[in-house]
């Protein structure tokens, strides 16, 4: 088998193994993850490889990075304090047995999906933790993510909490998440058309 074959293999198991664990269904998880799984993770692989081909970084593991990212969704709410060590915990584990590198693990997962969420003044280092922040904001800005949420989180939410929670992630999307200026600017008419929408 050349090496082509062989990295194809590694990222083809690794896909179907996410699909795998967004489909067991775990009681404990977040109503929504069947849906995130077709609507967002794959939709952020998408963005990340498309990424990954214009700014010359590694396609492969921009890819692995955002079939990773929340990957604790499988089987746990985003509310749980473990949350976020647990997606890299599953992430690392994930690789390993698909056969990674060390190197490879540590980019994606202490770099990329570490830091995905850019909050504060934490930002990823690497071109594809870069790309990784970038895809998932792309998926949230250019899709239906913010009426699918809306609409899955209403009943728990007034009005104007739920205004407001949009408002404040897609200011985050924008404004942290986005490490490419170009890619800012072509988001922009998306940005601003669900600003004015929750804003009434
Ligand atoms: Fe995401």
């Amino acid at each position: 088998m050349g090496l082509l074959e062989k990295t194809m293999e590694k990222l083809e198991n690794l896909e179907k193994l996410v699909k795998e664990l967004y489909q067991e269904g775990n009681p404990n998880r977040e109503e929504w993850a069947s849906w995130l799984a077709d609507n967002h993770v794959f939709v952020v692989a998408d963005y990340a490889t498309e990424l990954a081909k214009k700014y010359g970084a590694n396609e492969e593991l921009a890819r692995v990075a955002a079939l990773l990212h929340d990957i604790a969704d499988v089987k746990m709410k985003r509310d749980n304090p473990t949350h976020e060590e647990e997606s890299l915990r599953m992430a690392r584990e994930l690789m390993q047995e698909a056969g990674y590198s060390e190197d490879d693990v540590k980019l994606v997962v202490d770099d990329a999906i570490r830091y995905h969420s850019c909050h504060g003044d934490e930002r990823p280092a690497s071109t594809e933790g870069k790309i990784l922040a970038t895809a998932d904001s792309l998926a949230h800005l250019k899709t239906d993510f913010y009426i699918y949420a809306t609409w899955a989180f209403g009943y728990d939410r007034t009005l104007e909490e739920t205004k407001d929670w949009v408002l404040k992630k897609i200011d985050r999307d924008l404004n942290n998440k986005i490490l490419f200026e170009d890619v800012r600017e072509e988001v922009m008419p998306d940005y601003n058309m669900i600003k004015e929408l929750f804003s009434r």
